[in-house]
């Protein structure tokens, strides 16, 4: 199967899930509203990888990201890190609360995978 869906109803603010698209795994996280605060508030232009938050969501509450470091595909940890998002224990990349790489090694955001709501409680990953 090429595509995934995934009841997001019970995934509270704070909290995120991990789960598996094309053998890889994805984030699916619920931010709150300090961390979408975080995201947003950032300089574009001083960004390893520069990005804005909204071209990164369908939905600011929600951000999915395929979990695959792209410094040299160790899965990050979430929550951990210098800027609330993911820590790559590898070799010390830091993601923020966008996905984005703000510190190590890591050349690349976390990609974000083609996904739809198909409605409030669903997301359709592929
Ligand atoms: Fe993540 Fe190297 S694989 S920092």
């Amino acid at each position: 199967l090429s595509s995934t869906e995934v009841n997001i109803s019970q995934i509270e603010a704070g909290q995120a899930v991990t789960i598996t698209w094309r053998g890889k795994p994805v984030f699916i996280r619920h931010r709150t509203e300090k961390e979408i605060e975080e995201a947003r508030a950032v300089n574009v232009a001083d960004l390893p990888d520069p990005q804005p938050d909204a071209d990164r969501v369908e939905k600011p509450e929600w951000l999915v990201v395929v979990g695959v470091c792209t410094h040299l595909g160790c899965v990050p940890l979430g929550y951990q890190g210098d800027y609330d998002g993911w820590f790559c224990p590898c070799h010390g990349s830091h993601y923020d609360t966008s996905g984005r790489i703000r510190k190590g090694p890591a050349p690349a955001n976390l990609a974000v995978p083609e996904y739809v709501f198909v409605d409030d409680n669903t997301i359709r990953i592929g």
